[in-house]
């Protein structure tokens, strides 16, 4: 049988490891059945060296000529951002070759034109590695789940993040150490605001609401807030309270006045400790995906890094040597859903709980005039925190009941504006079954 002949574009710390499994994993051939030929690598630099032993013979820096050469079958894109990687992409998709990519960014902003390119050459574009990295959740959510309709899901999709939480609670590290440790480690973007603000979880969030409710969903769309603004303090209230941070991806299909609507959103949220994303650590990466009929499901696993974003590539070329990727993506038609998308529910809409941290005079009339705003809209409290301190100001921690966005935000204007409020507030959405 003829091997599958694969370019790969880029040879960072995700194309080296697509390499290194290509060319070290002895076994590789039997687990999939195929030959697998890395028949060109393309890179701006060919020069420097490599943590794997490549034959100069196969590389190349004219990354556009692997797109079009008729020795090749399959373009890897292993070079991330929006620009080469995008031409790179549809000129492969123009000159006949399927592509794997594990770039979110580029498929969940310009996916619409990407996805229909492969979908009208009769190709496909296969993403596995984009989101949840080395955790097969991709094709888990579109093929092992496809018996369910998917009801809700929570998700800890940036590495970054969720090493930056985890290193300073447990190590007591301040933000900007830990989010230098994890850029080390090698988990952060380019640009590790992206990571941070809540922008890669983002992307991610597009890709996997798109295979799990069925639709296009547009990136610009979803309310994204980062952990920047996190601080100890909070933290350690949370820890008190029972509750872990965590940046979550939400997705949500709710419905309203008889119309389905989809709750998308990115922010830092608290769960109870016992809820099984609390245990998720480090730079690990989780999903929790309710399905009708299945119930509950959690996907565990490492979202960034090298190997096992090389991991999740190279099932992807694998499942396209099977000939499997094309016919797959072929039935998804994310793009071209007849009725057009499921709505996005605006943020106002969006129902959920709250942790209030207030800095108070501590004064006769505070916490009744303060659960008097609450209760004018409609926002009812669920516990009150208040430790004797002997200090003229107070922190005034409160977790409510659900609310809508609006009204919540309504209350906080109007308790912002007292003059017994003397710092601005936190605010920090809250996830819980009731
Ligand atoms: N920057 C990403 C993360 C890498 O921290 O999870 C994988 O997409």
């Amino acid at each position: 049988m003829k091997p599958l002949r694969i370019g790969l574009l880029g040879l960072g710390t995700v194309g080296q490891g697509v390499a290194k499994i290509l060319l070290e994993s002895e076994d590789l051939r039997y687990r999939a059945g195929f030959d697998l030929e890395l028949a060109a690598a393309a890179d701006l630099d060919i020069e420097r060296p490599l943590d794997v032993e490549i034959d100069p013979a196969v590389l190349t820096t004219d990354a556009m000529a692997v797109c079009k050469s008729p020795d090749i079958d399959v373009v890897v894109e292993a070079i991330g951002g929006k620009t080469v990687a995008r031409e790179l992409l549809m000129t492969a998709l123009s000159h006949g070759k399927s592509v794997v990519t594990a770039n979110k960014a580029l498929l969940a902003e310009y996916g619409y034109e990407i996805f229909s390119a492969a979908l009208d050459a009769g190709l496909s574009v296969s993403y596995e590695a984009s989101t949840g990295g080395g955790i097969p959740l991709l094709s888990s959510v579109r093929d092992g789940l496809v018996a369910n309709s998917i009801g809700e899901f929570y998700a800890i999709l940036n590495g970054t993040c969720n090493y930056v939480l985890t290193r300073m609670v447990a190590d007591n590290m301040s933000f900007p150490d830990a989010l230098k440790l994890a850029q080390q480690l090698g988990y952060a973007e380019s640009d590790p605001t992206f990571d941070i603000e809540g922008v890669d979880t983002a992307h991610k969030l597009t890709l996997l609401a798109q295979l799990a409710f069925h639709t296009p969903v547009a990136f610009d769309k979803l309310r994204v807030e980062g952990i920047s603004g996190i601080s100890i303090t909070d933290l350690r209230y949370a820890e008190q309270l029972g509750y872990v941070l965590k940046l979550l991806a939400i997705g949500k299909c709710v419905e309203i006045d008889g119309e389905e609507k989809l709750d998308l959103r990115v922010h830092p949220t608290l769960l109870s400790a016992e809820h099984p994303l609390a245990a998720v650590r480090d730079n690990f990466n989780a999903v929790y995906v309710v399905g009708d009929a299945v119930g509950p499901v959690m996907f565990y696993g490492q979202g960034a890094g090298r190997m096992p974003t090389a991991s999740a590539i190279v099932a992807d070329i694998v499942d396209i040597a099977r000939g499997n990727a094309a016919q797959t993506f072929r039935t998804l038609a994310l793009f071209r859903r007849a009725g057009g998308a499921t709505p996005v529910l605006p943020m106002d809409d969006v129902q959920t709980r709250y942790y209030i941290r207030v800095t108070v005079l501590d004064k006769s009339g505070v916490l009744a005039a303060i659960a008097g705003h609450l209760g004018r809209h409609g926002i009812s409290v669920a516990a009150v925190h208040q430790k004797e301190f002997g200090t003229p100001t107070v922190p005034l921690v409160i977790l409510t009941h659900r609310a809508s966005e609006r009204a919540f935000r309504a209350a906080m204007k109007a308790i912002d504006d007292e003059e017994y409020v003397t710092e601005p507030s936190t605010c920090i959405r809250l996830e819980s079954d009731t």
